[in-house]
């Protein structure tokens, strides 16, 4: 049941890709700015998080560990990105800092928890983890995306 959903969508893609290159509107310019190096650090942080939910559900307890690591240790944006980031957030940026440190814990908490191969207290870690990105996203995701990208 699954080819004619595909079929359908790739035929959506084909045409949004085959539409003619039509001079884009002022407004497009500000959507179309560069992605700040934060947002691939994002998608990786997301990337881990979902290879720690496949270890936990099989109980691959090395692969927890490894990629909790790699959330607690992730890549920082260049130095202008992060003062661009420390002007804008203001006097958020205690909170904002907080919110990373908080994550960078709990995931520290899940490397610990995968390591003795306690899936409760791992996974008790992990949804600590998960709130922290949550918290972060609730708060700052929306203001971050208008500012830098200009999109509503
Ligand atoms: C200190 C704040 C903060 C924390 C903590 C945080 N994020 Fe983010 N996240 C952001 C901001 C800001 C954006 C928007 C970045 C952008 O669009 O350039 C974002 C965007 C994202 C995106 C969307 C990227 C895209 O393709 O548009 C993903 C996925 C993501 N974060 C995953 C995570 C995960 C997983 C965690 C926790 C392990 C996490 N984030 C923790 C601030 C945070």
């Amino acid at each position: 049941m699954r080819t004619p959903l595909v079929a359908a969508l790739s035929l959506v893609a084909g045409l949004a890709l085959a539409a003619p290159n039509a001079p884009a509107p002022v407004e497009a310019d500000a959507q179309a700015a560069k992605p700040l190096a934060l947002r691939n650090i994002m998608r990786e942080l997301g990337g881990n998080m979902q290879v720690i939910t496949d270890g936990i559900s099989r109980g691959d307890w090395a692969l927890v560990e490894q990629a909790a690591g790699r959330v607690a240790d992730h890549p920082q944006s260049p130095v202008s990105e992060r003062l661009r980031i420390m002007s804008f957030v203001g006097t958020n940026a205690g909170k904002f800092k907080a919110y990373d440190g908080e994550t960078h814990s709990a995931a520290e908490a899940v490397a610990k928890g995968a390591r003795a191969r306690d899936g409760e207290t791992t996974i008790l870690a992990f949804q600590k983890l998960q709130t922290g990105c949550f918290n972060c996203h609730r708060e700052f995701r929306k203001p971050f995306v208008e500012h830098f990208y200009g999109a509503r």
